[in-house]
């Protein structure tokens, strides 16, 4: 389970967007996990073209797809069950360190939360220049051992 600093930080996200969870509860957890996965990898799609030059900075354009991120992920805390491990019904790319690992698991999600937060915060394009390769590397790190398909 995860502890509660990291579930407070995602459920603070949630409360201040005032969204219900009513449509993350129609989805199973393996399903909600992608689904906030997705929403991550759609974030990166509008950050990495900034970090390459190949789109002008746009604050408003990232603090909206950090807001939808951390509303698709704000369950996060619920979606790591016994019953979600690799070899069920439905597919996961989890791996068992996910479980074997609880906290590494747990560590690698708080440096997600924080660096996600981090560029949040990020004022301008210098310090988004600045922040953005802490995120990165949050991915990165947490795929290389608790994913399979990295
Ligand atoms: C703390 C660990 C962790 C962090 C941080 C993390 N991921 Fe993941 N990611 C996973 C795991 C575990 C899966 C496999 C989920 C499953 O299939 O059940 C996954 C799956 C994915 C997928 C595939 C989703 C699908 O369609 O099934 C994408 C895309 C992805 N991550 C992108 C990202 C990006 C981009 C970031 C950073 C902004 C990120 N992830 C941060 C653990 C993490």
């Amino acid at each position: 389970m995860m502890s509660k600093g990291v579930w407070g930080l995602f459920a603070a996200a949630t409360l201040s967007l005032g969204l219900s969870s009513a449509a993350m509860a129609e989805m199973g957890p393996i399903e909600a996990r992608q689904a906030c996965m997705k929403a991550n990898a759609a974030m990166m799609k509008v950050m990495v073209p900034i970090i390459k030059g190949q789109a002008a900075y746009d604050k408003a354009a990232i603090d909206d797809a950090i807001t939808k991120t951390q509303a698709a992920c704000a369950g996060w805390a619920n979606w790591w069950g016994e019953d979600t491990k690799p070899g069920g019904a439905v597919k996961t790319e989890a791996k068992l360190e996910v479980w074997t690992d609880a906290k590494g698991f747990e560590a690698a999600s708080m440096e997600y939360v924080k660096a996600e937060q981090a560029v949040k915060d990020a004022a301008d394009e210098a310090a988004f220049k600045a922040a953005f390769p802490g995120l990165g590397k949050s991915c990165q790190s947490c795929h290389e051992t608790y994913r399979a398909a990295d």
